[in-house]
């Protein structure tokens, strides 16, 4: 073994420094991004960031980009039965539009070094989560207005902020996806607005539409601060500006002057403006319900899952098709 002592000695030197030097690289990187946080600036993919960012940097934009094109799914549904050609052409539009949404996404995330495929295999086995309000169904056409008015109301509240993102990537492809989200809400208001104004049956229809929503929509925003452990840090590192309660309470000042416009009636009898503090207040929400559809076990999970299985493979020949082109372009200009 003496024999051997020498190397291993010099093997255990060069490691020390190696660990020296990565130690310092660490350090440097470490400064300069809590620097980049402290100026309120943006950290882009080949900064160094330390690894928790990195992760629920991950985290949260898979997700979001799983809720989009998971999202699509309930207006899908309604596309055939559009009540016009003009209806119709809005809609295909508004569900082209988020599955553009979970491209900017995926995107995005692939920057932080994680493989696109990886990301959807997670999502396919049930690793991966996404948006609970897409596990519940869209009943009636008043749920595009609906769904269209409170989701991708909350998904605007939600997101105007996620501009600002330190994460250069995810607050680039949020400018993009606001602007879109902002038609979405409009032409859902306004087929909210067109039932309000028609029959008593339309009005009812829309009323109905808008008391199944409601409270899902406000959930949106994710559990009360109290029960919202990584809000703190996301907010600490200008990946979130504002906590869950807060932008939930903007939402609703917001719906409350619309539904006046809209003559419908939020389905909340506790919602009161709080002249103290300044904010808007609802009712209690159904959190058990919350954690059930998280869970798994909300009305449609087990479709929306199945429905995506099925398209990812019935799309596999069209990614094969976009790999080969690739490949035969990449060799194309290898041999030039
Ligand atoms: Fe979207
Ligand atoms: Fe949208």
């Amino acid at each position: 073994m003496s024999e051997h002592a020498a190397p291993d000695l010099r093997r255990v030197g060069e490691d020390a420094s190696v660990d020296d030097a990565q130690a310092q690289h660490d350090a440097e990187g470490l400064a300069a991004f809590e620097q980049i946080i402290a100026q309120d600036s943006r950290v882009e993919p080949r900064d160094w960031m330390p690894a928790g960012y990195r992760k629920t940097l991950l985290r949260q934009i898979s997700q979001h980009a799983h809720s989009e094109i998971i999202g699509m799914q309930p207006e899908a549904n309604w596309i055939t039965r559009a009540p016009s050609l003009k209806r119709k052409a809005i809609l295909i539009a508004k569900v082209q539009d988020e599955a553009g949404h979970g491209l900017y996404l995926y995107s995005a995330a692939e920057t932080l070094g994680q493989n696109r495929d990886r990301m959807m295999d997670d999502l396919l086995a049930g690793k991966a989560r996404y948006s609970s309000i897409f596990n519940y169904p869209a009943r009636t056409w008043a749920d595009m207005g609906a769904i269209g008015w409170l989701v991708d109301g909350a998904a605007i509240c939600n997101q105007v902020p996620l501009c600002r993102a330190s994460y250069g990537p995810y607050g680039r492809a949020m400018v993009r996806i606001c602007k879109e989200e902002s038609f979405h809400q409009r032409q859902g208001f306004e087929i909210l607005l067109e039932l309000s104004n028609g029959t008593p049956a339309q009005k009812q229809m829309a009323q109905d539409a808008v008391n199944r929503w409601y409270a899902p929509a406000l959930m949106m925003f994710g559990p009360p601060d109290d029960e919202s452990p990584n809000s703190k840090q996301s907010m600490a590192w200008n990946i979130k500006r504002f906590s869950n309660d807060e932008l939930r309470r903007r939402f609703l000042g917001m719906m409350v002057e619309q539904a006046k416009v809209l003559g419908l009636t939020l389905p909340d009898e506790n919602i009161r403006y709080n002249e103290a503090e300044g904010h808007w207040e609802h009712g209690p929400l159904d959190w058990d319900e919350f954690a059930e559809v998280l869970a798994g076990r909300g009305p449609c999970n087990a479709q929306r899952m199945e429905r995506r299985r099925e398209a990812h493979e019935n799309g596999a020949w069209v990614r094969e098709a976009a790999a080969a082109y690739a490949a035969k372009r990449a060799a194309k200009e290898h041999a030039a």
